[in-house]
């Protein structure tokens, strides 16, 4: 008998302000059009004034809570994933918690910016296989509108605001492919190249910061390290991508998940794609989709999913999970 870590429940909350591309025309030299065809991006959320990454988190959490049929109380641990929590401490997760009234286990975040969920994904399937935790949520969730330099059409036109919620509970299987859960994991990062996404300020710098991205060469990273994460993550398994019934990608460029599913060799008809309307919502994106593939009816119980994600850092890896 082998312990699985098993999705038991789902849910996302994007804010209510919905920005369509033809609003950057308005503060910087750029076109819907642009927008549209360099990365797939049609529309965004972003978050109100006085909406943080904790609330929008415990939205996405409650969500998840009433399709498990599960209170807060049931849960162990609350991981939640995020670049962008609300203050430099306490953890996003401790103020999901307390906003949630679970008054036990314990919570934490996760920083690997937009491979946040796979890397915290990773760590919730540890603890509940080593005996840690039954149930654990993990989320992501993110206000990158907040890191936005405005006047830089390079950035400030590719990012969203949103989260996701997944939970997780002890499941068992055979030891096989066919057991439900969480399969395999590919986890990577390589700090030389952190200079080509980050944040210029933060506590120690004394600043907040704006994103900087060089998106040519973040680009060139993606297309090679998500095929090759995605593959090294099914061979573990003795899996390959003729098994696969969704990719669910990081959600920041269509040209990037296209690349990746036509390495992959699965064709875009098992691919959820979101990214028109949430743009990249980094750590959350995954969630979201997989929440809005499940919605949409497209994922469903039994089917092979691999998620994959690379970000700042860079940081990238892959999970392979039965649903
Ligand atoms: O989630 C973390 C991972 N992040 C990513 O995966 C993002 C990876 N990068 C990308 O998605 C793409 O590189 C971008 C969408 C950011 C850019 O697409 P690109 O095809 O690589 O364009 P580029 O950066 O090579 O820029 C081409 C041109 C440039 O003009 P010149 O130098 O050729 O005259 C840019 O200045 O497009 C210009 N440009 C824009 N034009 C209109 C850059 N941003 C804009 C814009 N509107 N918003």
């Amino acid at each position: 008998m082998t312990t699985r870590a098993v999705v038991r429940g789902i849910g996302h909350y994007l804010p209510e302000r919905i920005v369509p591309n033809v609003e950057f025309e308005k503060i910087v030299e750029t076109t819907d059009e642009w927008i549209r065809s360099r990365s797939g991006i049609e529309r965004r959320h972003f978050a109100a004034e006085d909406e943080t990454t904790s609330q929008m988190a415990a939205n996405a959490a409650r969500a998840a809570l009433a399709d498990a049929g599960l209170e807060a109380g049931d849960i162990d641990a609350l991981i939640v994933a995020t670049s962008t929590a609300d203050l430099t401490f306490p953890s996003a997760a401790t103020m999901v918690q307390a906003e949630l009234g679970m008054e036990t286990g314990y919570a934490f975040d996760v920083q690997a910016v937009c491979a946040g969920f796979v890397f915290a994904l990773s760590n919730a399937n540890a603890l509940i296989i080593s005996g840690q935790a039954n149930r654990v949520m993990v989320i992501g969730a993110e206000t990158f509108s907040r890191i936005m330099d405005w006047t830089d059409r390079g950035t400030c036109v590719l990012f969203g605001d949103g989260a996701g919620a997944l939970i997780l509970e002890t499941g068992t299987g055979d030891g096989t492919t066919a057991d439900r859960g969480i399969l395999s994991v590919d986890l990577n990062s390589d700090g030389r190249h952190r200079d080509i996404l980050y944040v210029d300020g933060g506590v120690s710098t004394q600043s907040t910061g704006h994103l900087r991205m060089e998106g040519k060469e973040v680009f060139r990273h993606a297309v090679e390290k998500l095929a090759q994460t995605a593959h090294t993550a099914l061979e573990k398994v003795g899996l390959s991508g003729d098994d696969v019934d969704w990719i669910v990608p990081h959600q920041a460029n269509l040209r990037i998940i296209k690349s990746t599913a036509q390495r992959m060799n699965v064709p875009m008809e098992r691919v959820v794609v979101t990214v028109q309307d949430h743009g990249n919502t980094s750590a959350a994106s995954i969630p979201l989709a997989l929440s809005v593939g499940v919605e949409r009816g497209q994922i469903k119980t039994g089917d092979l999913i691999v998620t994959e994600a690379i970000g700042g850092g860079l940081a990238w890896g892959a999970v392979v999970l039965r649903w």
